[in-house]
């Protein structure tokens, strides 16, 4: 990581997550879980939600204005917890940020996952259009020449569904079958769940395989990746009465009750618009 040196932060500076919504609280929560010391801001840009249909200019533009509120706010690391995002910013957010913090992306940690532990085998992926057309997860397990087999298949419908609370429903399970029967996903080992509102749904999918295919989320390699860098960077907080504080461009019900869901019922939501 070229930005990797030179973070003049402190262990107890907080760790910066943004999503377009609801799903990069998958990795949030894999964070805390992992590193409940840490204190945490969460930013959900559900005024411009989903980022999966939008250009790669709108993506970075609102990707840049996150990280100036994360950087205000003065966070050590920016977690990119949203493949489209980070398929579409994460080179510009680099540069951008320098060496004020440190920025982590979902895809390169899946990546190093995959090569790793499934080499030769053949992989199915279910991401946005954003990032299912940058097909930046084709050239990146491509350069790593595992013999990986990559199958892609945009699913434009899962994230909204989501975000509107359609999980574990008649709805969402004739919907996920729709799209997994796809002919472009046949003779899977394993499905890439290249999209952090996807493991909301994960059981359903499970359900759709019947333990035929193993489903792989990137929250769990994600978080672990973080742990094992602030580690090396000496910046791991080990003090304790972390806090975690969530911000939204535009308040919605939904994202209020999802973020209870994951963080329990004292969770307060601010509302910080993108362009005020
Ligand atoms: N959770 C995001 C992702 O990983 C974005 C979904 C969306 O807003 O379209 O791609």
């Amino acid at each position: 990581m070229s930005n990797i040196q030179n973070l003049k932060h402190q262990p107890t500076a907080p760790i910066g997550v943004f999503d377009s919504g609801i799903g990069g609280l998958t990795v949030a929560h894999a964070i805390k879980a992992l590193m409940p010391h840490e204190n945490m801001i969460y930013f959900g840009d559900t005024a411009h939600l989903p980022y999966g249909d939008k250009s790669e200019a709108a993506i970075q533009a609102y990707s840049i204005k996150i990280a100036n509120i994360l950087l205000q706010k003065g966070c050590k690391v920016i977690v990119i917890a949203c493949n489209s995002a980070s398929s579409a910013a994460y080179e510009l957010l680099k540069e951008y940020v320098r060496k004020e913090a440190y920025v982590i992306n979902v895809i390169d940690p899946m990546v190093d996952f995959i090569t790793k532990q499934f080499g030769g085998k053949t992989i199915g992926l279910i991401g946005t259009k954003r990032t299912v057309q940058s097909a930046i997860y084709l050239r990146k397990i491509s350069e790593k020449k595992s013999g990986v087999i990559l199958k892609t298949l945009a699913t434009p419908l899962l994230a909204p569904m989501i975000e509107e609370g359609f999980f574990n429903n008649q709805i969402s399970k004739d919907i996920i079958a729709q799209y997994l029967s796809d002919s472009n996903l046949s003779g899977l080992d394993a499905l890439v769940l290249a999209c952090t509102h996807y493991p909301l749904i994960r059981k359903e999918i499970e359900e759709y395989y019947a333990g035929k295919v193993a489903i792989l989320d990137s929250s769990d390699v994600v978080s672990s990746f973080i742990k094992y860098q602030l580690a090396e960077l000496g910046l791991l907080n080990t003090e304790s009465n972390s806090t975690s504080r969530f911000y939204v461009s535009d308040y919605t019900d939904a994202f209020e009750a999802s973020t209870r869901l994951f963080f329990g019922q004292n969770v307060h939501l601010e509302c910080m618009r993108l362009w005020d």
